[in-house]
């Protein structure tokens, strides 16, 4: 069994099990600023979960792309992944706990063929937030998972939710006994000895948490599973890590095969990082200095460093791409159709990075000077950290280049300063997942409905081949980027304004309606990811102005939105140009 054969099972066993198999959205999130990228196959469905009706209905199932990268120093060791394939199956208010449990027991011992020795399981102990889960611990019994494979942990186990704010609730976990021996008497699948694996987490969504840390009780009782693809293929194949599996082993021996000073860590560092970006890219992410952009600008640098490392020339670069297209291309065939495209942004990266490297080497030679005529013999970690921070310049080749020189190094207060930073940006980025898709507030959802009208006003006044590539809403102001060649004139972006503004004032309907995709497009509805859509799919139509296939929400009626006014107009990258605008409520 391999990775695409679990995947297939999976829907399929969820399919005749009455679920919908939807397909995978972005990595990047639409319409969604307070996260990077999609990291949990529920994200995209926020809105779903919170009660909104899915034109799919009530059981859903799907393979999720998604990106974590909290853990991204930790990738090179034995588990941490950054990209990595989620298979989920969803409650929308339908099934509980009991059918739940029985259908991933049965997916596990009759599809997967483990044995019920191998598994044990986890439930929530309860707290004064809600209750000790006996029943999920007694429907596992009666299924038959024996009573003392069964555990019970408080909300730093068990208990599920994206971020800080909200729909949550507590979760059972199921755990893979690798057959290691225990690591205490106490040892069990909390412990993070190797011994136990998580494999798949049901969520069971009835909660909703505040801002205030209280928690309210949802409209319905979801289900929200989450079962990770690259550890239970390595499980099943008796492997110890995933890059022994046939998603990594071509990279993995190519690697090998060009370095001329191998080591272990430093292959698993590119094979991973290759694949992160390569996924990313193919989403639509591409580097930059900031937020997501940011995150891949670093996948790309840390694997160039470590292809260095392993004595590999970066002209090889291009090759090992192509090689791991084709190695994914099995699992994810929208990545032939974006292979230049990728190919192009990680060598052109690398090429950036080069350079960077040649001016840091500059810094640093300057930075030895002045230490020098100060009579000291030591690098201070300060310096480290600024060659670090400001010039990209890695800490590893700093301390290499000064030892050579016969200089000191003060690495410990390197690190000092790196965790600080590091802390500080692990906040920020946990700062995003405050809010997001659901954050449902009236600002929010108007400027959703402006994207539509926006989108619509672009089509007349630029004309009919203009089509968003991509949005950014936050309760603030709204940003939508658009393929258009040129450089809007005032007289553009005046008409542009107007025109939203006359059909704010002419009080539009907003209407919703199901159909299937095809005839949605058949009927000139405008889609931005068309793959990213269910065969089903909502229509939002804004009187006879505009048609689009969307998620939602949206306002009932355009008259609720205030005036429109675009603040900015630039480019965004090539052929493409971005807007910025408020909503002014009067
Ligand atoms: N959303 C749950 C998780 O990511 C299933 O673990």
């Amino acid at each position: 069994m391999n990775a695409i054969d679990i995947r297939n099972k999976y829907l399929k066993f969820f399919e005749k099990h009455g679920h919908v198999i939807i397909p995978s959205a972005p990595l990047i999130p639409e319409n969604d600023p307070s996260v990077l990228f999609t990291t949990a196959g529920m994200q995209p469905l926020v809105p779903y979960l919170l009660g909104q009706k899915h034109p799919e209905g009530k059981r859903l199932t799907d393979y999720q792309k998604c990106v974590r990268t909290v853990d991204i120093d930790e990738v090179g060791d034995n588990r941490h992944l950054t990209y990595f394939e989620m298979l989920g199956n969803w409650s929308l208010g339908d099934y509980f706990k009991e059918e739940s449990i029985q259908m991933s027991f049965d997916f596990l011992t009759k599809e997967l063929g483990i044995t019920v020795e191998k598994l044990s399981v986890t439930v929530f102990a309860g707290d004064e937030d809600a209750p000790r889960d006996e029943e999920s611990a007694s429907i596992w019994k009666k299924v038959g998972m024996p009573e003392d494979h069964i555990y019970y942990f408080g909300k730093e186990d068990n208990w599920w939710i994206a971020g800080e704010v909200g729909p949550c609730g507590p979760d059972t976990e199921m755990f893979y006994d690798t057959g290691k021996e225990p690591c205490s008497e106490h040892c069990n699948p909390s412990c993070s000895c190797g011994k136990y694996v998580e494999i798949w987490n049901n969520v069971f969504m009835e909660y909703y948490k505040e801002k205030d840390g209280t928690y309210s009780k949802l409209k319905q009782r979801n289900v929200d599973t989450g079962l990770g693809l690259e550890r239970m293929n390595m499980l099943l194949q008796g492997k110890e890590t995933p890059y022994d599996t046939e998603i990594f082993l071509p990279v993995m021996e190519k690697l090998q095969e060009l370095a001329t000073n191998d080591n272990l860590q430093s292959r698993r560092i590119v094979a991973e990082h290759l694949r992160s970006s390569i996924m990313i890219i193919s989403d639509g992410g591409r580097p930059s200095n900031v937020d997501r952009g940011y995150v891949l600008r670093r996948l790309i640098r840390r694997m160039t460093r470590h292809l260095n490392k392993l004595g590999i020339s970066l002209d090889e670069l291009g090759n090992l791409i192509e090689l791991n297209i084709n190695v994914l291309n099995k699992m994810y065939p929208e990545l032939n159709k974006n292979k230049e495209t990728i190919k192009q942004v990680i060598l052109e990266e690398k090429d950036k990075f080069i350079k960077t490297l040649s001016h840091g080497e500059k810094e640093f030679e300057k930075a030895l000077l002045r230490i020098k005529n100060e009579n000291k013999d030591k690098l201070d970690g300060q310096t480290v950290f600024k060659l670090y921070d400001t010039y990209g310049f890695p800490p590893e080749v700093t301390k290499d280049l000064a030892i050579e020189q016969g200089y000191k190094i003060d690495m410990d207060g390197f690190e000092k300063l790196y965790k600080e930073h590091q802390e500080k940006s692990r906040m920020g980025s946990e700062q995003k997942f405050k809010g997001g898709l659901a954050d449902q507030t009236p600002e929010t959802i108007s400027y959703h409905t402006a994207t539509h009208l926006l989108n619509a006003a672009l089509k007349v006044v630029i004309g009919p081949d203009v089509h968003q590539q991509g949005s950014n809403i936050t309760k603030e102001r709204m940003r939508f980027d658009f393929n258009c060649d040129h450089k809007l004139t005032d007289e553009e972006k005046e008409k542009i304004e107007k025109l939203v503004n006359e059909w704010i004032k002419e009080a539009l309907p907003v209407t919703a309606e199901e159909m299937k995709k095809e005839d949605a497009i058949k009927s000139g509805a405008e889609c931005m990811f068309i793959e990213k859509y269910p065969d089903i799919v909502t229509v939002y139509k804004i009187g006879e102005v505009s048609k689009e296939l969307c998620g939602g929400p949206h306002v009932k009626n355009t008259s609720e939105l205030g005036v429109f006014k675009i603040k900015k107009e630039e480019a965004s990258s090539a052929g493409i140009r971005r807007i910025k605008a408020v909503l002014i409520k009067e």
